[in-house]
């Protein structure tokens, strides 16, 4: 177990880079084993839920190696069993994309159901129904889902509450179908499109996606590609925010700003400003003797507010001059208020809705992290805070924040993390990070 230790109160000031789309990677890993021969991905960040997704395509057969801190191969040729493994796919949720693979390349899958987590119930109801709509017959039992197929036919699919998760998954089945799927009310995220450029790059013939309607010509197999994986929306805008709540002036490298119209439109709402330096090059800063506004926001499906930063964007808005009104309506997600009031934040939660007045400070404490975004919306806090705060639970950090200390450290934060296993402090994210990446059991 490890702790970050934080001492706050510094404003923020370098240069960040930005990785690659977490979320994009654990798609695009599981789309190219569709394929026999080696797929090149760059750009993939080096963190927890990456590496899990690794494990799991290993089991099965498919070989994933780093060959470079952030250069994937991938390889489906040696795909031999229909079976995913239990443990790790109970662990991440996006590891059920591996029912799309199989189903494609084996026309069965065996794979564990995912199960609720600390963003309260995540069904998979709408996957199983694409499965079944595609043709397979979709059966739960002893905790799997089994998906079987003498043949994939396409159809046209209903997806409801555009879910990301069953977009993708139903891309990754339908690519390899007989006849066209068509997917209505699909997902339009960056991800989306991503996974599209990918499958398409490898021979797929996918039209539409970034738009609600995606329409995929099944094909008999898909070949090997290079490809680059997109920057991460989601830590861009937690760097952001990381400037707004500091009162600092960071400048982030590898972004891609249209992914993050509205979020930066909320953003310059509360005075930080955001600003285009180069292609790929954002400067996020504000006036230091300016105090952060309050504001309201919704988080929608894209292009809408992401529901992954919220949990930051409370945050920041803890702190902001004023009450603004938070609605989440994607997730069950508001647990981690209770470790930010320990922080002397002023917030009451109604149902699905935050209410946050603004404090003029927050002080240290010993928090933790219940999930990724809740960590990170900690980190952000504790970067404000007077005095010293203690976060545990980093290993949620580190699904999706690529050596987050050593980012912060780069842009003058006082921050270190500690393996509560001797209790010495140091830097050491547990995740081998230079040279060859050596396959290590991962969480
Ligand atoms: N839903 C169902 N049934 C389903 C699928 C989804 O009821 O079969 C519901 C969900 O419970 C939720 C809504 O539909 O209320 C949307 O869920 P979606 O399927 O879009 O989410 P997801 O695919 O499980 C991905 C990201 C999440 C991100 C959401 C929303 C990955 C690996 N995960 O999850 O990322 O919050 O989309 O944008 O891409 C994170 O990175 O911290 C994270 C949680």
């Amino acid at each position: 177990m490890a702790r970050l230790v934080i001492r706050g109160g510094r404003p923020l000031r370098g240069e960040v880079s930005i990785s690659g789309a977490k979320n994009s990677a654990l798609a695009l890993m599981v789309a190219a084993a569709l394929a026999r021969g080696e797929t090149v991905l760059h750009n993939v960040p080096h963190d927890r839920d990456v590496m899990t997704m690794a494990d799991i395509l290993r089991e099965l057969g498919v070989k994933a190696v780093f060959v470079a801190p952030h250069e994937l191969h991938i390889d489906g040729t040696g795909l031999k069993t229909d079976t995913a493994p239990y443990e790790a796919v109970r662990q991440m949720r996006a590891s059920f994309y591996v029912a799309g693979l199989l189903l494609a390349r084996l026309r069965r899958a065996r794979v564990p159901l995912p199960g609720g987590c600390q963003l309260g119930s995540r069904p998979v109801d709408f996957h199983l129904r694409g499965f079944e709509a595609l043709g397979a017959r979709v059966n739960i039992e002893y905790g799997y889902m089994t998906a079987e197929a003498s043949r994939l036919a396409g159809t046209t699919i209903f997806i409801n509450r555009a879910s990301v998760g069953t977009t993708i998954n139903l891309m990754l089945a339908a690519t390899l179908a007989e006849g066209t799927t068509v997917l209505e009310n699909a997902a339009k995220e960056p991800e989306i499109v991503d996974l599209a450029v990918l499958l398409n790059s490898m021979g797929a013939r996918i039209r539409g996606a970034g738009t609600d309607a995606i329409r995929i010509d099944g094909v008999d197999e898909l070949h090997p590609t290079e490809h680059w994986v997109i920057p991460d929306r989601i830590e861009a805008g937690t760097y952001m925010m990381a400037a707004g709540i500091t009162g600092g002036d960071i400048v982030l490298n590898n972004v891609e700003l249209n992914h993050l119209r509205t979020p930066v439109g909320k953003l310059m709402e509360t005075g930080l400003r955001v600003e285009a330096e180069a292609p790929g090059r954002v400067r996020a800063f504000i006036d230091p003797h300016v105090r952060l506004r309050a504001t309201d926001v919704e988080t929608a499906p894209y292009p809408g507010f992401p529901t992954d930063l919220q949990p930051p964007f409370v945050a920041l808005l803890s702190v902001a001059d004023g009450t603004s009104v938070v609605r989440e309506t994607i997730f069950d997600r508001f647990r981690f208020v209770d470790e930010l009031r320990r922080m002397g934040a002023d917030i009451r939660v109604e149902r699905d809705t935050a209410i946050v007045r603004g404090v003029e400070k927050l002080t240290g404490a010993p928090v933790e992290a219940m999930d990724l975004r809740a960590g990170a919306a900690l980190v952000l806090a504790a970067l404000a805070a007077e005095g010293e705060t203690q976060i545990s639970g980093v290993e949620l950090i580190d699904r999706g924040y690529e050596e987050i200390e050593k980012k912060l450290a780069g842009v003058g934060a006082d921050i270190e993390r500690c393996e509560d296993r001797d209790g010495q402090g140091g830097s050491n994210s547990g995740i081998p990070h230079q040279g060859i990446w050596q396959p290590t059991p991962s969480g």
